[in-house]
């Protein structure tokens, strides 16, 4: 029983530094702010955009900050799941992209996930602990989407906003 064990191990071993060979996803990162990035379309108060760097960029902005372990099969391909996925819901490096209808939606949902404690997502805070949401924090996101949402409301007709029934 104790070889069993030994060979099942050693398989496994192999089969890790195998799998290091397997081709890593091509990094989610990009050298300038472009000019359709939330910052730049809208107003964002620099303790808001701290929080979002903190907090949301990683997954949900064409900039990740990886770190060493990143690098490792099957954590690179796990991480690179989760990047493209966050980014095809809401990408705040192309915010400005959206339509006004997206972006008053997306800023309704930011609100509520944060609220919810939804985002950002468990399985990152584990690791990443200083990107967990005070109490605070979730209050000043909450009020800067609301503000920004007012700001829509101001200034666009509803039927521009909300889609009609
Ligand atoms: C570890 C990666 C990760 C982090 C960090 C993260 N998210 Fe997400 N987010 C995702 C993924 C993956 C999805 C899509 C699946 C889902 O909804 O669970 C998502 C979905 C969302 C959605 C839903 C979009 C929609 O249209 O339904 C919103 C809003 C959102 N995230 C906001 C945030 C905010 C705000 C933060 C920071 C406070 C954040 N996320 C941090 C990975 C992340």
């Amino acid at each position: 029983m104790k070889r069993f064990f030994k060979i099942l191990f050693a398989c496994l071993a192999i089969a890790l530094i195998l799998f290091q060979f397997y081709p890593k996803p091509a990094k989610n990162e990009e050298a300038i702010v472009t000019s359709q990035h939330i910052t730049a379309v809208h107003q964002v108060p620099a303790n808001v955009e701290s929080i979002l760097k903190t907090s949301c960029y990683d997954c949900h902005s064409n900039n990740t900050e990886y770190p060493w372990y990143s690098r490792i099969q099957p954590v690179a391909l796990w991480l690179d799941d989760h990047i493209q996925e966050g980014k095809g819901e809401l990408n705040f490096s192309i915010f400005g992209t959206y339509s006004i209808r997206r972006q008053y939606r997306k800023l309704e949902e930011i609100n509520e996930e944060v609220k919810e404690g939804e985002m950002p997502l468990s399985s990152y805070t584990v690791i990443h602990r200083n990107a967990k949401l005070t109490d605070e924090q979730k209050l000043l996101l909450a009020g800067w989407t609301t503000a920004l949402r007012d700001s829509f409301t101001a200034n666009y007709p509803a039927d521009s906003l909300i889609r009609k029934k």
